[in-house]
């Protein structure tokens, strides 16, 4: 049992708790977080709830917390407002009061919907995350971004909540799928690339020496890695918690990554896109004279050294019109992020002809 923490400062501030053994000291954690709580909802899904439910619930009671349950059906078709409103259900039917609290187990999607049912739920309870794939334990707990699916479009409707307390127990990682496991390494290296030298070197050196396919089942570089995240996140969020500034550069191979990701109806996973999109734009970057050999050959490579792909067959065309259809677009100008040089990234508003140029000169 080990533990590492990160302090974040936004409009509430709470600690990221990273270690081993968390699951089974949740109870504990919650008194520290959640202190006037007397009811919990625990929020989980029909995946992880038969791997860690028992223990989050054993460990909530012996602390004196009263608990009660809901459990959804896995995967990102939930991610709507009928899930919500099964929670908002449970804590009226168990009549919880402003001072009790939400616990998310699970995966983004647990984390997406348990916040948002957080934020509304009396106009607004505590939640603490405890986050389970390695996409959540990097990117999604962490931030206070919730919401939901609509039909029209994803993450349409949500709310900026906070959470009380972030637990992230990497021994949850040796139970993800590794294809799972994969896609979130997408947003690892993306912290690596925009932001992060250290890591980058952390990441290329254990590639060197052949362990990259082994980094699932390691717990102390996996705690390294993750801790590396978030302290990279934490330090571009704080100061632009409500994504209208340098938050943006973790889009970083998204936009076109989320036009993949659409055109594929969402077959292709989110991390993989994302890695494609990494790819895709730092082969333009080269072409464009905007970044040196080197450096292209290092980030292509450290990508599909941890087994990830870096193109797609996606046209320049269909790239900009699915990018003017970003709800992430400002305006009639598209935010491309730009990685110039290992850890440097830059923010360059182009118009959709601008960026047409970008996709297919040199
Ligand atoms: N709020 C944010 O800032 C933010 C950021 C990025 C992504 N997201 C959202 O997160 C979601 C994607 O997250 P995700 O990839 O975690 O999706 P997910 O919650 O669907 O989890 C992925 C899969 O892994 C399974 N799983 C999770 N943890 C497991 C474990 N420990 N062992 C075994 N199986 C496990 C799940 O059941 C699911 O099948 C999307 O809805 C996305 O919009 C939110
Ligand atoms: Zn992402």
């Amino acid at each position: 049992m080990s533990e590492t923490r990160i302090h974040v400062k936004a409009s509430r501030e709470y600690d990221v708790v990273i270690g081993t053994g968390l699951i089974s000291r949740a109870g504990s954690l919650m008194k520290e977080a959640v202190p006037k709580a007397t009811k919990i909802l625990i929020v989980s899904e029909t995946n992880v709830a038969p791997l860690y439910l028992d223990t989050v619930r054993e460990s909530l009671t012996g602390e004196g917390f009263e608990c009660v349950e809901y459990v959804f059906e896995a995967g990102e078709q939930s991610k709507n407002i009928d899930t919500v409103a099964g929670m908002w259900g449970v804590m009226a039917k168990a009549g919880f009061t402003r001072t009790d609290a939400a616990v998310a187990l699970g995966g983004g999607v647990t984390g997406d919907m348990a916040g948002f049912a957080a934020a509304t739920f009396l106009r607004g309870i505590q939640v603490v995350q405890i986050p389970t794939s390695l996409l959540a334990q990097v990117d999604a707990s962490v931030g206070g971004k919730t919401g939901i699916d609509l039909p029209e479009g994803k993450n349409q409707v949500g709310a900026f909540h906070q959470p009380s307390m972030v637990i992230e127990d990497i021994e949850c990682l040796g139970t993800l799928s590794e294809d799972k496991f994969t896609e979130g390494l997408g947003e690892v290296l993306k912290y690596a690339f925009i932001m992060d030298t250290e890591l980058y070197g952390m990441l290329s050196e254990y590639m060197a020496e052949g362990k990259a396919a082994n980094l699932q089942h390691d717990r102390e570089m996996l705690i390294r890695t993750v801790t590396k995240c978030v302290e990279d996140k934490v330090d571009v969020i704080t100061g632009d918690e409500f994504d209208t500034g340098r938050r943006q550069i973790l889009n970083f191979g998204h936009t076109i990554g989320h036009v993949i990701e659409r055109n594929s109806g969402f077959t292709k996973d989110h991390g993989v896109c994302v890695a494609m999109g990494m790819g895709i734009m730092t082969g333009r970057s080269l072409a464009a004279g905007l970044m040196d050999q080197d450096t292209h050959d290092k980030i292509i490579s450290l990508i599909k050294g941890y087994g990830l792909p870096v193109t797609d067959d996606i046209t320049p065309e269909d790239a900009v019109s699915g990018a003017m259809n970003d709800k992430k677009k400002r305006g009639n100008t598209i935010s491309l992020i730009l990685v110039n040089r290992i850890g440097e990234a830059e923010i360059v508003p182009m118009t959709p002809e601008q960026m047409l140029e970008f996709l297919t000169r040199g």
